[in-house]
């Protein structure tokens, strides 16, 4: 299993999650990540998202997403990818077993019946029926049990780009380790988490590379070259 965080899509141009003083993209987290900054300001929300739509037209897929694409070619359904993120990036790269517990931004929700639908446009900023296809502070997960079982089934639990700061995704790498998997982080700064028997500290258009062709030529994952040394498990 892999686990992508916004920090997969950052050398692409989207930024992460929380920048300076709480704010994404310029925005209170609160105001525009929570269903009541929705009833509060829906017109806000709406200006929020529908520029973050339209940002994926001015962005590509990097080395990491296509390198993710590719496992899928080699590993087939043995492969689940999981991503935090909203952006269209790895469907774009190719990736099609695809979990995206947070919701696409390319789509929108019916607040009454749930129906989703396939949205790429801009949405009306007076809409208050229709509001993005995005999972905020306070909401359930998309997709959860599915990933909770093949977590507790994975032999390799990689995650990438993420601060480990988010539930219920921060558990991910101890449950998978606690069932027998080997685990590695990629990012920028190694998180320190204890779920991590490695972390492959640097950008991820290089490392994902890496990791992929280890894992398509050895089957799991190897100290490496990168390995900061903090192997936390003994072998
Ligand atoms: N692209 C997107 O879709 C997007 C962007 C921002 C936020 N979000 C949402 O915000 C939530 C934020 O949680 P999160 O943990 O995914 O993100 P986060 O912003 O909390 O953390 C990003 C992590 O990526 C690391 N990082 C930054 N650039 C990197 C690079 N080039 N290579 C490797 N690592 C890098 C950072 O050190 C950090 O640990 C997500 O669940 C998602 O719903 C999505």
């Amino acid at each position: 299993m892999i686990l992508t965080g916004a920090g997969i899509s950052a050398e692409s141009g989207l930024s992460t999650f929380r920048g300076p003083d709480g704010l994404w993209a310029g925005e209170r987290v609160e105001s525009v990540a929570t269903p009541e900054g929705f009833a509060a300001d829906p017109a806000r929300v709406q200006r929020f998202y529908n520029r973050l739509r339209g940002q994926l037209g001015e962005v590509h897929p990097n080395p990491a997403h296509e390198a993710l694409a590719r496992l899928e070619c080699h590993l087939g359904s043995r492969m689940l990818l999981v991503t935090q993120n909203i952006d269209d990036l790895h469907q774009r790269a190719g990736s099609t077993r695809l979990t995206a517990m947070h919701g696409e931004l390319k789509k929108i929700r019916h607040v009454e019946t749930g129906e989703v639908l396939d949205w790429p446009y801009d949405v009306k900023e007076s809409e208050t029926v229709w509001r993005p296809h995005v999972v905020w502070f306070g909401e359930r997960t998309i997709g959860l049990d599915v990933v909770m079982e093949k977590l507790t089934a994975a032999s390799v639990f990689a995650a990438v780009g993420t601060s480990g700061t988010v539930y219920p995704a921060s558990r991910f790498a101890e449950i998978a380790k606690a069932a027998g998997a080997v685990t590695v982080e990629i990012n920028l700064n190694a998180t320190g988490s204890v779920g991590y028997d490695y972390a492959w500290v640097g950008p991820a258009s290089q490392l994902v590379p890496e990791l992929v062709d280890q894992i398509i030529t050895t089957g799991s994952i190897t100290s490496g070259s990168r390995q900061t040394g903090h192997r936390l498990m003994a072998d």
